[in-house]
């Protein structure tokens, strides 16, 4: 095992977010609802879309190159490529999409798909790599368009969801890790509460030979169900992940989580007793951007030096599966 590769740093970030907007004002045009009620139920008040020219991969490019940057490093550099999205531009897999964009030619490129626990999921992912020592220097992404998998007549969701990326760069560190602790769930039981599921129609090839083809039906959701399982779970994952790092609550920085709902956010913070102004929340601005909205929180909050070399952050990931997970990392070198 290589001597550098058995300890992590986080050393950069970045994010990119489409230039288009749409308000709750503009929604309450398109479904019956209105700028009050989505702003009391959610804290949402605008969310960015993505033209239809922009592809997840390119979003997913633009925040990889602000974190290759800000890690002090080439695209060339790159060892690894882990692209956690649930709306790949090809379902093959967009990694290797990215790869190219970014011109990381010696980086191996995979998708990793968890939902709205993609990007918790993947920075694990990633360190398991470093920590056996087989890559250096690996790009974290979470990605997602679900504009274009959200049904925009359905008030009960499509209120909620935004477009985006963010991304960090995780490297060998030769003095501390940095990732002081994680923990990861699935929860199968309650797949049907959050579903972009595929519906294909029978089709006979030959007698006795049936397929089923078709395509992936838009976004549904139990919100109550959701509702209830982030706010058990969430702090129970949290104190989970705290435990294994050996730390209290206390030492706690940065909350970041998962932009679902402010109402979600409050109450997650309660329970652990966690102040209102260690929590970093920016989904008035994007809505729920599932696998992007932790590191483009997290970009958003170092670019404005709110969050400091050393600071110890507890991000939480949950949604559809269902999945959850938490790591505790401190930022930077
Ligand atoms: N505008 C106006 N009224 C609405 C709207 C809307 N956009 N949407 C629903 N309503 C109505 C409902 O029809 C219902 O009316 P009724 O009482 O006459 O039946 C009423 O508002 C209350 O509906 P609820 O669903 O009970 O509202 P709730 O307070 O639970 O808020 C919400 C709904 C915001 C979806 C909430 O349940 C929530 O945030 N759930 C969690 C979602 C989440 O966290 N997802 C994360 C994972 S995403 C992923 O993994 C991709």
């Amino acid at each position: 095992m290589n001597e550098l590769g058995a300890k992590i740093a986080i050393t950069g970030c970045g994010s990119s977010t489409p230039t288009q907007v749409i308000t709750n004002d503009d929604l309450s045009h398109l479904v019956d609802t209105s700028d009050e009620w989505i702003r009391t139920r959610t804290g949402i008040g605008r969310r960015h879309l993505a033209s239809a020219d922009t592809s997840v991969s390119d979003l997913a490019a633009q925040a990889a190159q602000g974190a290759i940057a800000m890690a002090g490093l080439t695209p060339q550099d790159i060892d690894l490529i882990i692209l956690a999205t649930s709306t790949p531009d090809d379902l093959f897999g967009s990694a290797a999409k990215v790869q190219q964009l970014l011109g990381a030619s010696n980086a191996v490129a995979f998708d990793l798909t968890a939902a709205c626990s993609g990007f918790v999921f993947a920075l694990v992912t990633a360190a398991q790599f470093i920590r056996t020592g087989v890559y250096q220097r690996v790009v974290v992404i979470g990605a997602d368009v679900l504009s274009r998998w959200v049904d925009w007549s359905d008030r009960s969701t499509c209120v909620l969801f935004g477009d985006g990326a963010g991304a960090v760069v995780c490297q060998g560190n030769p003095n501390e890790d940095r990732l002081l602790g994680f923990e990861m769930y699935s929860d199968g039981q309650q797949h049907h509460s959050l579903n972009l599921s595929y519906q294909g129609q029978p089709t006979t090839l030959k007698e006795g030979v049936l397929i089923g083809q078709g395509t992936y039906q838009p976004i549904t959701m139990n919100g109550r169900e959701v509702y209830r399982f982030a706010v058990a779970k969430v702090p129970e994952v949290i104190e989970k992940a705290l435990f294994r790092a050996n730390l209290s609550t206390d030492a706690i920085d940065w909350l970041i989580l998962h932009q679902a709902n402010q109402r979600i956010m409050d109450a997650v913070a309660q329970r652990l007793n966690i102040p209102p102004e260690k929590v970093i929340a920016n989904l008035g601005e994007y809505g729920n951007t599932s696998a992007a909205s932790i590191p483009i929180a997290l970009d958003e909050a170092v670019r404005e030096g709110k969050i400091k070399t050393g600071d110890i952050i507890a991000s939480s990931g949950f949604g559809a599966g269902l999945t959850w997970g938490a790591a505790v990392f401190r930022w930077g070198i």
